[in-house]
Order: structure tokens, then sequence, then C-alpha cells
């Protein structure tokens, strides 16, 4: 298959309602979006990226009326959610409308609606005129895309088209947040952070990982069986670091460093990027693993984020690629 290099909404919004697969830029990473109705369509992305089938797909609507395209029925967290933070970085898993293929939602009864705030992902979304189911834009397991080049690297030949345009983005997924239950469960950290969830919502929880990997809540077992599977990881090894020092780090040729912090003997290592801000280190993150990859690096050193604001978010991405 070609993969077209398209810069036109209104061609991005044909290929999908003819069943294409088409890569655009979100405000958080690169989306492959299809048409959620589409259950062909569906499969063959499924295929593209290599996902496994038990890994649900986020629907996006174009505004925050069109959430009934996907939903059986909005909640009144989800309503105070989406109102408070859509169109914006944050997912919220509702019932399922029966109208959506369960090819979608992985089997689950559930959907994951999210309503993107940047304008190209918005006007395609629009003119589609209909639902779009968009994972992020990588082959599964590797670090998501956040430039078109990085999701040619991983698709191209794989998929119908990709939007080239580069724009500034946040750098990390959505907020998925659980609404469906009697209060609110991150399910997974992103720039909508719990301290601005809990704000409107003081009973929200978030996953918590136990010693055995199992993810629960006071709720009970959640699932969201996505955060079972690998992610995020480059070919490099990943090891994560506290304090970066030259006595901590193994220096020399094919290894790579990245963090907030800048140390003596960082002019050893092959690849370093000293980030000025926790929002700058979330945005160049997943970018810096594919290019310890094109490099050939054979060992990446992470310093971790400051556990709290997008930073968690950051740290949960970090831990994930460090876990290969
Ligand atoms: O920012 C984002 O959310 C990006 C952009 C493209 O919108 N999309 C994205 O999709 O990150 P994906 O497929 O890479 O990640 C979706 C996550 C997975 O962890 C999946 O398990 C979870 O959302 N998820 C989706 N539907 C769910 C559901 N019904 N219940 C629980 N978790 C769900
Ligand atoms: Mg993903």
């Amino acid at each position: 298959m070609l993969t077209k290099r398209i810069n036109s909404p209104d061609e991005a919004a044909h290929l999908i309602k003819n069943g294409g697969i088409v890569a655009f830029p979100t405000e958080t990473v690169f989306g492959l979006g299809v048409d959620a109705t589409n259950t062909d369509a569906i499969k063959r992305l499924f295929e593209a990226k290599g996902r496994p089938s038990d890994n649900p797909l986020i629907v996006h609507v174009s505004d925050l009326e069109n959430w009934s395209l996907a939903a059986a029925e909005l909640t009144s967290d989800a309503d105070t959610l989406l109102t408070a933070f859509a169109p914006g970085p944050i997912t919220v898993v509702l019932p399922k409308r029966d109208t959506i293929s369960s090819l979608v939602s992985a089997g689950l009864e559930t959907i994951g609606i999210r309503i993107p705030s940047h304008p190209i992902a918005r006007e395609i979304i629009r003119k589609a005129n209909t639902p779009v189911a968009a994972p992020s834009a990588n082959q599964s397991r590797r670090p998501s895309s956040t430039t078109w080049q990085s999701v040619l690297e991983d698709l191209d030949g794989r998929v119908d088209a990709v939007y080239c345009e580069n724009t500034h983005s946040l750098g990390i997924e959505s907020t998925v947040v659980d609404c469906c239950g009697s209060h609110p469960v991150v399910l997974r950290p992103g720039a909508v952070t719990i301290e601005q969830i809990r704000q409107l919502i003081p009973g929200a929880e978030e996953l918590r990982v136990e010693a055995n990997g199992a993810e629960s809540t006071n709720q009970g077992r959640v699932n969201s069986p996505g955060l079972l599977h690998p992610h995020y990881q480059p070919r490099a090894a990943v090891q994560l670091v506290e304090v970066p020092s030259r006595q901590s780090l193994t220096l020399g040729d094919g290894v790579a460093y990245c963090g907030l912090l800048n140390f003596e003997g960082v002019d050893e290592l092959t690849m370093t990027a000293v980030f000025n801000t926790v929002e700058e280190y979330a945005a160049g993150f997943y970018e810096f693993l594919r290019e310890a990859d094109r490099q050939a690096m054979s060992k990446v050193y992470v310093q971790v984020a400051p556990d709290v604001g997008i930073g968690r978010a950051l740290l949960d991405r970090q831990r994930r690629a460090a876990a290969g």
C-alpha cells in the first residue's frame, strides 16, 4: 500500500469516510483515525498497528454534544469533567452505545470518548461527520509519535495517509478516566491531573498498581486491558535514574541520557537531552527515545520525572518504557 502524504482536512475526512486509515496531529500525540462505525476499517487498523485485539480504542468526536454518537449515557461525572476539560486532553469511559462495534471496545460494554482541541483534528473529525476511533499512531509497543516523520517510520505502507504537519503538542496521551462507577477513576494519567479532577470531584481515585502487577481501586479490579500490554518501548534498553552522576551512570559510546538535570561527565555520552521544564521533557520524551533508536543506542538513561502535575503522567510512561 502507498501511504499518501496529505495536508488537507477535506482529503483526510474523505478518506476516513470511505474506510481509510489516516494519521493526523492532536494536542497530545498523533492519532491513527478510522470511521468507528466501519468494522472492516477497524480490523485493518488493528492489523496495521499490530495491536492486541483486547486493547480498546478511544472514539473521538468533534463536540461535546456528540457524545451520544458513541456512548449510551453521559454520567454526571463525565458531564462535569468534559464541561471543564473538553475539548482537551481527557478521555472519559462511559457505557457503550450498541451501534459501536465491540471490536472498537475490545468486547467491553464501555467506550472511551475524547474531544480533541487540536484545530486540525477537530476539523477532520467534523468533516468526516462520523465518530472517529483513533489510537496513538505508532506500532504497538513502540513510543507514540509526536511528528509525522515518526508516524511514517512505524507505519509507512501500512496506512492510507499521513497528515504532514508538525505542531507543538503535549507529547503525552490523554488522561483516561472511568466515569461508569460511583466515583471517577483515573486509569491513565495525562495532562489533566488528578489534582485538577479532585477540585471538581473530591472522591476521584487513581488506579493502584499492586506488587504482582495487578491494577485495582477501592471499587475493585478495573477493566482496562490495554494497561497490561508493553508500551512506549524503544529497542534500546531503558534504565531509570533518580539523580544522574558520573558515579551512577556507566558512561561511554552508544549510551544516551535524557532528564532535567545536567551532570559532570554528560559530555562523554553519545546522545543527551537536558530539558528546562517538565512540560518540555514530556513534549520531547518519545521523540528522544525514537532518536536513540535511529542512532542505534544500546542504552538510554532516563531521569525520573517529578511525581506531580504532568510529571506524574511522564513518570508513568517512563516506568512502562523501562519495563521492556
Ligand atoms: O491522547 C490520546 O488519548 C491519543 C490521541 C490519538 O487521542 N490516543 C491514545 O489511544 O492514546 P491509545 O489507543 O494509544 O490508548 C488508549 C488507552 C488504552 O490504554 C486503552 O486501554 C484505554 O485507553 N481505553 C480505551 N477504551 C477503554 C475502555 N472502554 N475502558 C478502559 N480503558 C480504555
Ligand atoms: Mg497508544
